[in-house]
C-alpha cells in the first residue's frame, strides 16, 4: 500500500490536464483500478486482518480521491485563468467613433434658403428640370433671336424642348395654374454649357416671386435684404442697376466680400463687393403672358445661385467639390464630425 501511495504521488505530480487526471483515478480508484483490487483480496484474511487492513485500504482510498478532487480544482483555475489572459480586452483604448452620414452642404445651402423665406411667409414650388423652350425663354420675354439667349448655352433637347438654364421658368408654371397674389421660392437644377473653377454644366438656383396689389420695389429691398443678413450675417448689402428681360428694373445685389470684409480680396477682384443675386419688377410682359391683368398686380422676382452662396458660406474655393462625392470633402459636413456618439 505505501508502494501504492508512492506510485500515485509520483504520477499526479505529471499530470497537466482533465483528462490524464481522470485516467490516473481510473487507473487506482476506478472499477478496474489497483487500490479497488486490494479490496477484492480481502476474503483471503482472517476477519481480525480484514478489520485492519479493510480500513487502511479505505484510507488509502479516501487519500487518493481527496488528492484527484484537489487536482481538479487546481487544473480547472488555471485553465480558466489562462482563458481569461488570452481572452483579455484592453479597455482602456479609445472607441472607434461610427460613421455619421450628413447632409450634402448644397442641401443644407437650400434647406437654408427655404427656412428663411418660409418664414417670411413664401411657400416652396417645384418645376421640371426638362422644361419648354416656351416657358424658359419665351413666355418670359426673351424671344427666338434675343441676345439674352447667349447668355445662357442651352443644352437643347429639341426645336421646343430644353434643360431649364434657370429656375425662372418655374415663375410662369406658378402663375399660369394659381391666381394672383402668388409668394414663392422655387430651388431646383439648372443646366449651362459651362465649366470651370466656379461653373457646373449643372448647378441649383433659387427662384423667387411675389405678385399682389401695389407692390414697391423697397419691398423687394427689404425681403432681400432681410434674406441676406439672415444667411450671411451682418454684411452691407447693395443693388446695382441691371438687365434681365424679364424684370424691369433690373437690378443685382452685393453684399460686403465675406472673404476680406470688404478690404479687396482676389475672390471679390479687388472691389469689396460680391454679386449674389440677380433681381428686379416683374416685366407687365411676363405678367401678360400668364394672363395677369396689369392694371391690378404688379411684383417683383429674384434668383440665385446655391453653389455660389454655398462657396462663400462655407470658404469653398472649387465648384467641383460638391459633385466629386470626395469623402473628405463630404465628412466634414458629417453630424459626427468631431463628436464620439
Ligand atoms: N434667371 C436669372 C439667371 O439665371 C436670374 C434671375 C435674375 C432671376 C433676375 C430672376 C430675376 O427672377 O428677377 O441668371
Amino acid at each position: 500500500m505505501e508502494e501504492l501511495k508512492k506510485e500515485f504521488e509520483e504520477a499526479l505530480k505529471r499530470i497537466s490536464n482533465q483528462e490524464e487526471l481522470k485516467q490516473l483515478k481510473a487507473a487506482f480508484v476506478g472499477k478496474k483500478g489497483k487500490i479497488t483490487a486490494l479490496f477484492k483480496k480481502l476474503k483471503e484474511l482472517s476477519d481480525d486482518e480484514k478489520k485492519e487492513f479493510g480500513k487502511r485500504i479505505n484510507e488509502l482510498k479516501e487519500f487518493v480521491e481527496e488528492k484527484v478532487k484537489e487536482k481538479q480544482d487546481e487544473l480547472f483555475r488555471k485553465a480558466k485563468l489562462e482563458s481569461l489572459q488570452k481572452e483579455a480586452i484592453d479597455i482602456t483604448l479609445p472607441g472607434r467613433t461610427p460613421f455619421g452620414g450628413g447632409i450634402h452642404p448644397i442641401t443644407k445651402t437650400i434647406m437654408e434658403i427655404e427656412d428663411i423665406f418660409r418664414s417670411m411667409g413664401f411657400s416652396v414650388e417645384v418645376g421640371p428640370e426638362i422644361e419648354l423652350d416656351l416657358f424658359n425663354f419665351e413666355l418670359l420675354n426673351i424671344p427666338k433671336e434675343h441676345p439674352a439667349r447667349d447668355m445662357q448655352d442651352t443644352f437643347y433637347i429639341n426645336d421646343n424642348v430644353v434643360l431649364r438654364t434657370h429656375t425662372s421658368p418655374t415663375q410662369i408654371r406658378v402663375m399660369k395654374r394659381e391666381k394672383p397674389p402668388v409668394m414663392f421660392i422655387s430651388p431646383g437644377r439648372v443646366y449651362r454649357r459651362d465649366s470651370d473653377l466656379t461653373h457646373s454644366p449643372m448647378f441649383h438656383q433659387v427662384e423667387g416671386l411675389l405678385v399682389d396689389r401695389n407692390v414697391r420695389f423697397s419691398d423687394l429691398k427689404g425681403v432681400l435684404i432681410e434674406f441676406l443678413r439672415k444667411f450671411f450675417g451682418d454684411v452691407p448689402v447693395r443693388f446695382r442697376p441691371s438687365y434681365f428681360p424679364f424684370t424691369e428694373p433690373s437690378a443685382e445685389v452685393d453684399i460686403g466680400c465675406v472673404i476680406c470684409g470688404g478690404k479687396g480680396c482676389r475672390v471679390c477682384s479687388y472691389t469689396g463687393y460680391l454679386e449674389v443675386l440677380g433681381c428686379g419688377m416683374v416685366h407687365p410682359n411676363v405678367l401678360k403672358n400668364v394672363g395677369y391683368d396689369t392694371d391690378r398686380f404688379n411684383g417683383f422676382a429674384f434668383g440665385l445661385g446655391v453653389e455660389r452662396f454655398a462657396m462663400l458660406k462655407y470658404g469653398i474655393d472649387n465648384i467641383r467639390l460638391f459633385f466629386e462625392n470626395d469623402i473628405r470633402f463630404l465628412e466634414q459636413f458629417s453630424f459626427a464630425k468631431g463628436r464620439v456618439l
